[in-house]
């Protein structure tokens, strides 16, 4: 949180009490605007009231609610009141929220670090829109790659496209890292036991393979076979270390026993890097590409995720996740900021983080099916909004960003929530499915699998709203000794989030959700959150690792103080070198 301060800054008053902005939207620094101060003024009157008091106003909880095309969000388990609604909007007009959304949707080249544009809204857009980025139209661009992976999944999928041997390929291996596996992983999860995407993926295997470590390789290619295998080589730039190391790795694997020639019909390619995919070996023909205006942690609806998704489920399922994509970017774009789902948790995650200094976040899928979505968008997140310095390169004067985690419920309540409950305050977001995709219920028991998941979602939100104070206890004949033990003070936000049911089209209102809630929070950070500059450094650094220790290896020697390494390190790379020459 930025210290108090009544100056003025390019002439605007700083006033802790304004209601709707004063003066000029202009150049201010979000963080010196009245709407800003008026926010942090705000948080006395919110630290002095208790949920426990405030979701007994009926009118207040009908007011918080927000409802879009089957979403239903109840936004009244946070630390807020209308006032501090209307507050977070007028933050939102003077940090020109709309015009920021607007130069998004319409290509603009909004990362300004990378000169590029952010259009991942366009992968989902469908044929007869348009939308231009340095003056082209890039929907038919999207739709010649989506008609490519429908074409490309129906032959394997039929049969039609077979192995080097002349088997189906049944199989798919996904090598990929970052943004280039855990969208695909997260979708693939969710779909596997939703009942349509079951039967159409009868037969078939969906493997992914990100770590480079050799565990995971193993893992990845375990009872799989060459012949029935096809591999799809997943990267942005075709660059990354992991994935290119990974690909050789599998490339080995294939060609042992089918010959080079097989590399053609086994090895297919997703990036925006053609002529690095035709070095690697991989005929450009069977490649898929995408653009430089869809960062790598937004490009599960590109052919990144749509491929290996469209081989595994057909490619109509993977339409209809499009479509709940694209449901939510029009709601996105068009909704007034009082309806709009995302820009309302933008608002409120801003609220909580920067205003109410709570600096996580815990994503919270009561749905074993979305097990993977808090790893997605931990990174879509974090990589995103982790910044140290405004659009324009000046330090923030506050903290950008929360640190996202998370597990499926009812799994999380038996790890992580005592914290949750009696220890830092983490504002959370649980999300339920009203009719699960599968259906368990013994004759004699109380309740069905799934009802009992759902009791523990609205169990758990009231626990931490409402706590359970010392009168309570001691009413209840808890020994004395025990009551600071047995007290939960409450008052811990959270918001609820219920889809109808889990198929494609929700599963992709879900990731857009997601995604354009992060963006609404970096437009009013002012920061850019499609650049990820604060991964490059270590990447540098394992490089320079890299070839000292194959230096080291082939001459079978230890590293010394000229090798230019700190001690520390110095001294742990030989243990790792003598360990392994033991
Ligand atoms: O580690 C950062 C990152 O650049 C991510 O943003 C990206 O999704 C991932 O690496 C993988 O990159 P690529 O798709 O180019 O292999």
């Amino acid at each position: 949180m930025v210290g108090h301060t009544d100056t003025t800054h390019e002439g605007v008053a700083v006033s802790g009490n304004a209601l709707r902005p004063q003066g000029p939207i202009m150049k201010l620094p979000i963080a010196y605007t009245p709407e800003w101060n008026a926010l942090r003024e705000h948080t006395k009157e919110i630290e002095s009231l208790h949920l426990r008091d405030l979701l007994l106003d009926e009118e207040r909880t009908d007011n918080l609610i927000r409802e879009h095309n089957g979403l239903y969000v109840d936004f009244s388990r946070q630390n807020i009141t209308e006032v501090t609604m209307q507050l977070l909007l007028n933050l939102a007009e003077r940090a020109k929220l709309r015009s920021k959304m607007n130069a998004m949707f319409a290509g603009e080249h909004i990362n300004n670090t990378e000169d590029r544009a952010v259009l991942h809204a366009a992968l989902r857009m469908p044929r007869d829109e348009a939308v231009y980025v340095d003056g082209a139209n890039v929907v038919p661009d999207v739709w010649e790659v989506l008609d490519k992976i429908k074409d490309f999944s129906e032959r394997v999928r039929s049969g039609e496209w077979l192995g080097a041997t002349g088997k189906p390929l049944t199989d798919v291996v996904a090598i990929g890292i970052g943004g280039s596996y855990l969208g695909p992983l997260f979708i693939h999860n969710a779909m596997q036991y939703d009942e349509g995407s079951k039967n159409e993926a009868r037969g078939r295997k969906l493997r992914f393979l990100a770590n480079v470590d050799p565990v995971d390789v193993a893992k990845a290619l375990n009872g799989l076979h060459p012949e029935t295998t096809l591999v799809i080589v997943i990267s942005k730039t075709f660059t990354t270390t992991e994935t290119m190391l990974n690909a050789r790795t599998v490339r080995t694997w294939l060609t042992a026993e089918l010959g080079q020639e097989a590399v053609a019909k086994h090895m297919v390619a997703v990036s925006t890097n053609l002529k690095l995919v035709e070095e690697f070996g991989i005929d450009p023909q069977n490649a898929f590409g995408f653009w430089d205006w869809v960062g790598g942690r937004y490009s599960v609806t590109s052919a990144v995720g749509i491929l290996p998704l469209a081989l595994q489920y057909g490619f109509e399922k993977m339409e209809e996740f499009l479509k709940g994509a694209h449901d939510i970017d029009c709601h996105y774009r068009d909704a007034p900021f009082q309806e709009n789902i995302p820009v309302l948790m933008g608002l409120l995650s801003i609220w909580n983080s920067t205003f109410l200094g709570r600096s996580s976040v815990a994503v919270l899928p009561y749905c074993q099916a979305l097990s993977k979505f808090p790893s997605h968008i931990q990174q879509v997140h974090m990589e995103s909004v982790g910044k140290q310095v405004s659009v324009d390169g000046e330090p923030l004067p506050f903290k950008a960003g929360e640190i996202i985690f998370g597990e499926p419920g009812t799994n999380g309540q038996h790890s992580f929530y005592q914290l949750i409950h009696q220890g830092r305050m983490v504002p959370c977001e649980f999300i339920g499915v009203v009719k699960s995709q599968q259906s368990v219920y013994l004759k004699g028991e109380l309740v069905s699998n799934h009802d009992e998941l759902m009791c523990n979602f609205f169990a758990q939100e009231d626990a931490l709203a409402i706590g359970k104070d010392s009168a309570t206890l001691r009413a209840e004949g808890v020994p004395e000794h025990l009551i600071p033990h047995k007290t939960f003070s409450g008052n811990r936000p959270s918001t609820s989030l219920l889809l109808p049911s889990l198929t494609p089209f929700r599963v992709g209102q879900l990731l857009a959700l997601y995604e354009n809630r992060i963006a609404t929070q970096g437009f009013i950070w002012n920061i850019n959150s499609f650049d990820q500059w604060g991964v490059e450094l270590g990447k540098v650094l394992a490089s320079r690792v890299r070839t000292i220790m194959h230096t080291a290896r082939t001459r079978s020697r230890r590293i010394n103080i000229t090798d230019g390494f700190n001690p520390s390190t110095r001294k742990m790379i030989n243990r790792y070198l003598d360990g392994k020459n033991q």
